[in-house]
Parts: structure tokens; C-alpha cells; sequence
């Protein structure tokens, strides 16, 4: 166990933890984009920025990717903090001004969207945060998308934007943006999501459609287990 100080506070943590991970456990809120239980943490928002000093040195870090240590003092509202990520959100809120995600946030942050930001490459409410992709890479084991082209016109979807054909429809990577960047559409038994449209498997028992066949079928081959036994809802399981 390590002991330091947060806004003013002495916690205890085990030596490692992910400082944003020990600022909530004690009840202080830190704003967040790209920080998700279920993927690594990747440092793409900027947005958790606090202020840690440790001896004599002050600096500003991302506090999911900061492990905690013996007497470090952190600030996660001084004025220095408040304005990187006002700029952080002025910078989001330019290049993604469809999102009305980022603007509830920045409004709750005190937040005015200034003009004097400009728009280069409108990329409708993305914020290039990757969760989708390592969602799909790392939880769903597919790869279906990931970034393609350079610089600003950097843009998150299947390879070459074509239609994805190695994409099951599970729809992991829509449920874990957060800016709802990625539309996905269910109606009478198909699920449309990355340009494909996907049929869904109704459910032995209820008959709700409740998963896309390509992805019970992704299932039975990953796992060995037999597609007939994928046929019934979590529900009525
Ligand atoms: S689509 Fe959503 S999850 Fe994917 S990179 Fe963009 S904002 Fe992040
Ligand atoms: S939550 Fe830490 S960089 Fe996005």
C-alpha cells in the first residue's frame, strides 16, 4: 500500500493503481472519454488530466495511465488542470461538433465552444479514441475495423471503408463508444452496423432476435460450442 494526498485528502491505494481508478474509489470525479473497464487504457482523450507532484517536480498527467506512489500530492481542479482540458474539449468539440455528448460536458465543465477553433475535418461526433477497435481486437477477437488514412483525415471503420466482411455484427464496438459515433439499427430481424446487414437469430424459447447468426456462429467456432446449443436467449437460458 502506498499513502498520498488528493485534493487535499490523505488516501491509501495499493502501490500501481491507475490514479483515475483511486480518485473515484474515493469519491472524486474526473472527466473521461476514453477510459473503459473492458480494454486497456490508451491515453487517447486527454481529458482526466490532473497535476501530480512527486519531490520537487509539478506536472500534468493523464491520470488513467498514472500509477500511484508513495507521497505524491494531487490536484485535479487547479486553474492549470481546468484549462488543459478546457482546451482539450475546445479541440474535441471543433474537430467532432455533431456531438452532443461533448457539448452536455463541456457545459457541465463551464465550457463555452470558442470560434476561434477551427473546424478542419468534421468527423461527425468521432473522437479517434479507438475504444471500438480494441473492443473488436481484443474483446471480440475480430479486428473488423480499426484507423485508416493519416493525420487529420485519420477516420475509424472497416479496411479501405468497404464493407467489413470479417465484422459478425455483434455490435460490441457502437455499445462501447462513447459519443455514439457508430450507428447500428435493429428492425425485423436484421442488425445493420459498418455498411453490412447482419440477420438475427431468434430465440428458441421467447422468440426475441436477440444476436446476429454470423456471431453465434463466430461463437460456436471460437469456443467448440455447438451452434445448437446457441440457439436460446441469456434470458431464457
Ligand atoms: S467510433 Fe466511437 S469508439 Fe470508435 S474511435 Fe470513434 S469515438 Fe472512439
Ligand atoms: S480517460 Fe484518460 S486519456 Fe481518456
Amino acid at each position: 500500500m502506498v499513502s498520498f494526498v488528493i485534493d487535499g485528502k490523505n488516501v491509501q491505494a495499493e502501490g500501481g493503481a491507475m490514479l483515475l481508478n483511486v480518485a473515484r474509489q474515493n469519491g472524486i470525479v474526473i472527466p473521461t472519454l476514453c477510459a473503459h473497464d473492458t480494454v486497456a487504457r490508451s491515453g487517447a482523450c486527454r481529458l482526466c488530466v490532473v497535476e501530480v507532484t512527486k519531490g520537487k517536480r509539478t506536472r500534468i498527467v493523464t491520470s488513467c495511465l498514472y500509477p500511484v506512489d508513495e507521497g505524491i500530492v494531487v490536484s485535479t481542479k487547479t486553474e492549470r488542470v481546468m484549462n488543459v482540458r478546457s482546451l482539450v474539449m475546445q479541440l474535441l468539440m471543433a474537430r467532432c461538433p455533431e456531438s452532443q455528448l461533448l457539448k452536455d460536458m463541456a457545459k457541465e465543465m463551464g465550457i463555452e465552444p470558442q470560434p476561434s477553433f477551427r473546424v478542419e475535418t468534421d468527423k461527425g461526433k468521432c473522437i479517434l479514441c479507438r475504444l471500438c477497435v480494441k473492443t473488436c481486437e481484443d474483446v471480440v477477437g475480430v479486428s473488423a475495423i480499426g484507423l485508416s488514412r493519416r493525420g487529420k483525415d485519420k477516420i475509424v471503420g472497416p479496411p479501405f471503408m468497404e464493407d467489413s466482411v470479417t465484422c459478425v455484427g455483434c455490435g460490441a464496438c457502437a455499445y462501447v463508444c462513447p459519443t455514439d459515433h457508430i450507428v447500428m439499427e435493429s428492425t425485423d430481424g436484421r442488425r445493420k452496423i459498418w455498411g453490412r446487414a447482419f440477420r438475427m437469430k431468434a430465440c428458441d424459447t421467447c422468440g426475441r432476435y436477440f444476436a446476429p447468426v454470423d456471431q453465434l456462429k463466430w461463437i460456436s467456432k471460437k469456443t467448440g460450442t455447438p451452434l445448437s446449443e446457441l440457439s436460446v436467449c441469456l434470458s431464457c437460458k
